[in-house]
């Protein structure tokens, strides 16, 4: 079945996936082709739209991108964001000037007013706030568009020709800061091309397992699984595309979660692929040994991680490809654009020198998280795998403070599996976005029965957060903390004393090391 198409022009602006993201969300299946691609490329893939995308760039310079000005006589309805909102009434006979100081230069949240007969905006409150990031000003519209949105500062902020089907925002409603930007977006796709709705997570499936096949042929795939999401949904793609050919070495630096490892293995044990799991735990220990400085540890860890992962590949010999759990976030925090990103293991500073491979591959480097966990449901992976907060490649050796033994990660691991434990039961686990133990290097008196201790404290961590830059401390219920520190003192020999962390990032930081 073929789905309907909308093509994201991109003029480069930084937001360009993040529109493709949006118009997915929206179950309509979209591609983002350079502004260079041929007219008559873009016809052959008969969009029921397109939406021009922003770009660092004034559409009154002679250098500017600029398109085949076709386009406008295709009959296509067009959706101009920013840059893309210029040059389509650049291109149709408005002008564009550089905004006069205070006139209409404008960046960053801005209260619009917006016209909700406008086909665009239907159904929608008449006022909101817009994210803008624009220096130039539409002095004239061009002939046939009328003016549908406006800011104190600004009359133009959007305009559209619904004869035409072209419309132009100068604010980016891809953006979370644009109130009811998505919606806007889908009313584009719905009221104006007439989308119908039809591309699922379950057809990005299947088109990334054929694309896999494609690329892969018959070639050997080689992949570091360190159970992480991103990891375990690239691994469960290949899987599900070239079975054998795959090889996963999963590294068991003995610093994960209590029944993590196993956990892992089993999510995998129904495909018929080369699973590798490497107990390396004493490995990791030794090295680990007497060191308590933070970056100590996961330096050690990352070039430890490597050796293990090289001594298998050696094994496995010379591969076609090696797998990465890239996914867009990285490569945009990367600042990479096009250029190839590497991330080998999270914390580990690039390549292992000894794999004997021809290319890498990224199957998940243009998706976003929430897409990435949706797409490892969509192939059957678990969901305590799937919606995995987040954890450190380092492993819980940098939430024990001080020097690691197995003695403190035994601890810490069924300390930490309580905390969770207790947060599920009372389900709380919802309200959080990262929530964990750390056995601090701490030891105090207390009295237990009719003896004196003297053992760890442990600290709880508990976060709410949308990005993990900020984050404020989690007002977890007074209830379920005191349940949390009765269970964990009572049964979990060694620790005698419970801490709730306080402290919001910034200044802290969420992770202690
Ligand atoms: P911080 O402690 O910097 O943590 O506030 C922010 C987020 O990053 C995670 N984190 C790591 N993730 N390798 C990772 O893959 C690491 O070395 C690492 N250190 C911190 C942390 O759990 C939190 O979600």
């Amino acid at each position: 079945m073929s789905h309907q198409t909308v093509i994201v022009l991109d003029f480069g602006g930084q937001y360009n996936q993040l529109i493709a993201r949006r118009v997915r969300e929206c179950n309509v299946y979209c591609e983002v082709k350079p502004y260079t691609t041929p007219l008559a490329e873009l016809k052959a893939m008969d969009p029921i739209g397109i939406i021009f995308t922003g770009g660092p760039n004034s559409v009154y310079l002679d250098d500017s991108p600029h398109v085949d000005s076709d386009i406008f006589t295709w009959g296509v309805p067009i959706l101009g964001i920013c840059y893309g909102c210029q040059l389509m009434a650049h291109a149709l006979g408005g002008q564009v000037t550089e905004a006069q100081d205070d006139s209409a230069r404008e960046y960053g949240k801005t209260q619009t007013y917006y016209d909700t007969a406008c086909k665009l905006f239907h159904g929608l409150p008449a006022q909101g706030i817009s994210w803008m990031s624009h220096g130039d000003y539409m002095a004239k519209v061009p002939e046939g568009f009328a003016l549908v949105a406006h800011s104190d500062a600004c009359p133009n902020v959007a305009i559209a020709d619904e004869t035409r089907g072209f419309y132009g925002v100068q604010f980016h409603p891809e953006v979370n800061h644009s109130e009811n930007g998505v919606a806007m977006i889908r009313n584009f796709l719905y009221e104006v091309c007439g989308a119908k709705g039809d591309w699922t997570m379950e057809d990005y499936k299947n088109t990334a397992i054929s694309a896999v096949r494609e690329k892969v042929g018959q070639g050997k795939v080689l992949l570091a699984l360190s159970g992480g999401v991103d990891s375990s949904v690239v691994a469960a793609l290949l899987a599900e595309a070239v079975g054998k050919q795959l090889t996963c070495v999963f590294v068991d630096h003995g610093l994960m979660r209590l029944n993590e490892g196993d956990e892992v293995e089993a999510a995998f044990s129904k495909w018929d692929i080369n699973f590798v799991r490497v107990d390396a735990e004493s490995r990791f220990l030794l090295k680990l040994a007497g060191v308590d400085e933070p970056e100590r540890k996961r330096k050690i860890i990352g070039e430890e991680f490597i050796r293990v992962f090289e001594e298998e590949a050696k094994k496995v010999g010379a591969v076609d490809f090696l797998a990465q759990g890239t996914i867009y976030p990285d490569v945009i925090e990367s600042g990479a654009g096009d250029a190839a990103v590497i991330k080998s293991h999270h914390n580990v500073g690039g390549l292992p020198d000894y794999v004997d491979f021809r290319e890498i591959i990224e199957p998940l480097r243009l998706l976003f998280k929430d897409e990435v966990r949706q797409l490892g449901r969509e192939l059957g992976l678990p969901e305590y795998l799937v919606s995995r907060q987040p954890f450190p490649g380092p492993g819980l050796a940098i939430r024990i403070i001080g020097d690691i033994t197995k003695e403190k990660a035994d601890m810490l691991r069924e300390a930490d599996f309580i905390f969770r434990d207790e947060i599920a039961k009372a389900g709380e686990d919802k309200n959080l976005n990262q929530y964990f133990a750390v056995l601090t290097n701490t030891r105090s008196v207390g009295v237990m029965g009719d003896g004196r201790t003297y053992d760890y404290t442990l600290a709880l961590r508990a976060v709410t957060t949308s990005d993990f830059m900020t984050a404020d401390w989690a007002r977890i219920p007074y209830d379920v903390l005191d349940k949390i520190s009765t269970r964990i003192v009572n049964e979990v020999k060694g620790i005698n004393r419970i801490c709730y962390d306080i402290t919001s990032k910034p200044p802290a930081t969420i992770e202690w090391e």
